[in-house]
């Protein structure tokens, strides 16, 4: 027999990949340059120059044996080492490279920090709006999602909810910032009152609860607007980072978990990582692949076009009528959408050929999400469609 579970998932197709292949669908009918497809969140600009000399030279230079050989379970040592140093540089925390697991990106290091600090039946805390694939993550690991509502003012934490939440089954909450699909960040304030909070209440439960930080967009931060870390806030943190986004490696699969020596126990959560691995059949991302971002760790992709879409979108869709929480980073926006049905809203949308994300899938009603990893050009020609769309609703 079939399993079930997964069978009943099929009918829960994800709604951006969804969007993304009617978008490839309506593409070949009216062409490319017609669809305004604001729906998956996929690079759109190169990796860095740095990353493609090195993968040439791994592999114009290296031992071909030994370059496509498995990695150790835990990932290269090398490159575990290379992820400790620059962390401590960049965030000041003292990382070992016992505390890093080279994973297949963030997805990967979730599906490894949520299964090391939770045990199946736990409840697990997101906020809203969150990435819609954390549903996904925490049915896996035999987990509940509890969601604490947005703050749709600020997308900051509205501590008084999370407090009413925080039962004694919660074993983890999971933060993502800069945020998918808001493009908040979360401030030094915010992340004091978190921790604060998490450690009076790790006291009265008389276990640590463990925060789970969700970090791919980490660099990609608009206007000088700076990310304060959140591991240097609370100790029990287990940090889930991806080369995705920052360096547009999302087809390579790489990222890792950071835990830093801060808290009793700390060194077991790699090994379990290891152990956990051999369950989910994820045995290590590409050996070359390491190799190579090791190289580049502190490096980026020319990030500049996201800021100026963002600053485009924020200015005309306001011009419009929208209401918009300004992105601090990433390369989403997240406005009200004008009516309360999100999902009509953006059906409605698809009449124009402006594909948008209906918010109801990231925990949150009325808003939609648009991803603008696309060309200004495209941005700027899109705008035409908005203002139909808008139009519809005066
Ligand atoms: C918030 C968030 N977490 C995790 C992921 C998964 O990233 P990766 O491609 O590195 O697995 C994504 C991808 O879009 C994301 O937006």
């Amino acid at each position: 027999m079939l399993n079930q579970t997964y069978l009943q998932m099929l009918n829960q197709k994800s709604v951006i990949r969804t969007l993304n292949e009617y978008g490839a669908q309506r593409a070949k009918e009216i062409g490319y340059q017609n669809v305004f497809d604001y729906s998956l969140g996929n690079p759109s600009v190169p990796t860095h120059p740095a990353f493609t000399q090195e993968m040439i030279r791994l592999l114009q230079e290296e031992d071909p044996v030994a370059l496509h050989g498995y990695s150790p379970t835990l990932g290269i040592p090398s490159v575990r080492q290379a992820v400790a140093e620059s962390l401590s540089r960049r965030f000041g925390l003292p990382y070992t490279a016992d505390g890093i697991f080279m994973t297949s990106g963030a997805a990967g290091a979730l599906a490894h920090a949520l299964r090391a600090v939770t045990q199946p039946g736990d409840e697990l805390i997101v906020f809203a709006p969150f990435f819609s694939e954390y549903s996904a993550y925490a049915q896996g690991a035999g987990l509940t999602l509890k969601v604490v509502p947005a703050d749709t003012k600020s997308f900051q934490i509205p501590f008084d909810k999370l407090e009413e939440m925080l039962t004694d089954k919660v074993t983890a909450l999971l933060i993502n910032t800069p945020n998918n699909p808001s493009g908040a960040v979360y401030s030094a304030e915010t992340l004091t009152r978190l921790a604060e909070l998490l450690r009076k209440k790790s006291a009265e439960l008389g276990r640590p609860l463990f925060l789970i930080s969700d970090e791919p967009y980490r660099e990609i931060l608009f206007h000088g607007a700076q990310q304060p870390y959140p591991a240097a806030f609370y100790e029990y943190t287990l940090v889930c980072y991806s080369f995705s986004k920052s360096l547009s490696l999302p087809g390579e699969r790489i990222g890792y978990v950071a835990v830093a020596p801060r808290f009793e126990g700390w060194e077991k959560i790699v090994p379990m990582c290891g152990q956990i691995s051999r369950g989910t059949g994820h045995n290590c991302p590409s050996s070359i692949i390491q190799l190579a971002v090791s190289k580049v760790l502190e490096l980026t992709s020319d990030l500049s076009v996201y800021e100026t879409n963002a600053d485009i979108l924020c200015r005309e869709l306001s011009g419009l009528g929208f209401e918009i929480c300004r992105p601090q980073g990433t390369f989403y926006i997240f406005p009200r959408a004008l009516e309360e049905d999100a999902v009509r809203f953006c059906e409605k949308a698809k009449e124009f050929d402006l594909l948008l994300v209906p918010s109801d899938g990231f925990g949150v009603p009325g808003h939609f999400r648009a991803a603008y990893c696309i060309d200004t050009e495209k941005v700027e020609r899109s705008l035409e469609a908005f203002k139909k769309l808008a139009d519809c609703y005066r």
